[in-house]
């Protein structure tokens, strides 16, 4: 094995780059250390949230990204997030006992994820309940298509006045977002008559109800573009656009300062050449997913992660949601090597062609079976005596209807690829359901032949440093070509190496 490649290490001090604040000049002086990676993105941002670089470790659900990844995103100097979605507040509990034992209380640059549950009463308040106790400084909000009271009792709780007149903030709202539309809710102040019932059920104070009144929800705001798991599959360049004339739009109306609201880019960011493209658009900071669930601290089985790295760009597709099915809901997963997302879009096919499983023709009834590992029958049995303890008003309603008897067992199916991929159940690996986007292709196709290429060097820090040292590159190299410099194509490429 070769030695590993060291790269001049990622220059260390903060100090160092805040001493030169001016952005360097941009003619021929610039010099191979004139763009450093924690200089790419917002400083505010880096500021703000206490990390190094502007880059983000992104909430994976379930716990695939652990505490761990989390407690090591954070030494790197990155910005992570805790999977915490879909765990329950018991179990997120744990995580975050996890991550204050490997930081310390207090400790800045992570946060966790809030997922909006409408199905579910009562869970957003208990997780917001336990992130407000436990002093969770950070939120993520996904899956919102509007505000919901919780997250904005979050958002206000953390407001105060400073001594200066400006309002302070202790609980940050990133909005995880892929449309304007919904963009525009967090960036606007929460709306009077949420703040209102809010103050009145003493949820909040007077005082900061009426803070709430000058400043946007969330001030960070996550662009989520192709991206693994659920996704619009919007391409990058317009949705980062788009948000951030709304962003001019929501504040000329508010007549808040546009500053007060960073944009940052996810989805597709799996290589130095998307990074460096994302905050040449002007991204507060990047987010990537897909990339750190092949890492060594992800809550993926081994064999899970083993198929993720031998996907390419193009190995993705997008199949049926097991929380959503009946609606048609959508995420893109990974597609080579396993039968996944081609089982998931034929259910979905025989669902809407056939009435039951009976109506089903002996092909697709011998293709739903093979898929489920047993009888129709057997499938069903199991998954009534699942549903009698966890929602016997869906089960009431399934009974006497053998559409919704296979809609169930068919969402029992999807539920378990993702379970079977978590805990690596070698019987069920064609099975396995792995949320992934083309990111992770292309990482693997930068990687290939290098060190990174081997799952056991790929952590969260290796990863995220090599693509912010690969995008400060390009960065500079772009640079030299925008100021008139003969830049050849080459000069582009960035090998990745192991950073110490
Ligand atoms: C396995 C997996 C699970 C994810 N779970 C969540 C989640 O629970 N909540 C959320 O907001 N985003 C979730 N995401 C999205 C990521 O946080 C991130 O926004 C996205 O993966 C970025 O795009 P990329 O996959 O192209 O890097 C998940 C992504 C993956 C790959």
């Amino acid at each position: 094995m070769n030695s590993p490649r060291l790269h001049s290490e990622i220059p260390p001090s903060a100090s160092r780059v805040e001493s030169r604040r001016s952005f360097p000049s941009t003619d021929a002086t610039l010099s191979p250390k004139d763009i450093y990676p924690e200089w790419l993105g917002d400083r505010r941002f880096t500021n703000l949230h206490g990390s190094r670089f502007a880059y983000v470790v992104g909430e994976m659900a379930r716990g695939i990204a652990t505490p761990q990844m989390v407690v090591e995103a954070v030494r790197a100097g990155l910005v992570g997030f805790y999977g915490s979605a879909g765990l329950r507040p018991e179990t997120i509990a744990e995580g975050l006992d996890a991550i204050e034992a490997g930081l310390g209380k207090g400790a800045p640059a992570w946060g966790a994820n809030l997922i909006h549950s409408p199905q579910q009463p009562g869970y957003e308040r208990a997780v917001v309940d336990l992130f407000l106790e436990r002093g969770v400084a950070r939120v993520s909000a996904s899956a919102f298509m509007t505000l919901s009271k919780e997250i904005v009792r979050y958002s206000a709780r953390g407001l105060s006045r400073a001594p200066d007149g400006s309002i302070g903030r202790s609980t940050h709202v990133f909005a995880k977002v892929s449309r304007a539309e919904v963009a525009r809710h967090f960036m606007a102040p929460a709306p009077d008559k949420l703040l209102k019932e809010l103050a009145a059920a003493g949820d909040i104070t007077p005082v900061q109800a009426e803070l709430a009144r000058q400043v946007p929800v969330a001030a960070d705001i996550t662009a989520e573009s192709d991206s693994g798991g659920h996704t619009d599959n919007r391409p990058a360049g317009p949705l980062f656009s788009s948000l951030v004339q709304t962003r001019e739009e929501v504040c000329t109306e508010h007549g808040m300062a546009t500053d007060l609201i960073r944009i940052g880019l996810a989805g597709g960011i799996g290589t130095p050449w998307a990074a460096a493209a994302a905050f040449q658009m002007g991204a507060a900071y990047i987010l990537t997913g897909s990339v750190n669930q092949a890492a060594v601290e992800s809550g993926l089985s081994l064999e899970g992660r083993k198929l993720l790295a031998e996907a390419g760009p193009a190995d993705v597709a997008m199949a049926p949601a097991a929380d959503m099915f009946e609606q048609g809901v959508e995420v893109q997963v990974l597609k080579r090597g396993t039968l996944f997302a081609m089982r998931g879009k034929r259910m979905w096919a025989i669902y809407k062609a056939r009435e039951s499983f009976e109506a089903c023709t002996p092909d697709e009834r011998k293709f739903i079976e093979t898929a489920l590992g047993e009888s129709f029958p057997d499938a069903w049995a199991k998954t009534k005596s699942y549903m009698q303890r966890a929602n016997p008003a869906e089960l009431a309603r399934a009974e006497g209807d053998p559409s919704r008897q296979m809609a169930l067992v068919f969402r029992r199916y999807l539920f378990f690829g993702a379970q079977w991929a978590r805990e690596g159940d070698a019987a069920r690996l064609r099975d396995y359901q792995i949320w992934c986007g083309p990111a992770m292709g292309a990482f693997n196709e930068w990687v290939e032949g290098s060190l990174l290429e081997a799952l056991e060097n790929r952590t969260v820090k290796q990863i995220a440093w090599n693509m912010l040292d690969g995008a400060a590159h390009i960065t500079r190299m772009q640079l030299l070509r925008a100021t008139g410099h003969d830049v050849p194509p080459s000069a582009f490429a960035y090998r990745p190496g192991l950073f110490e």
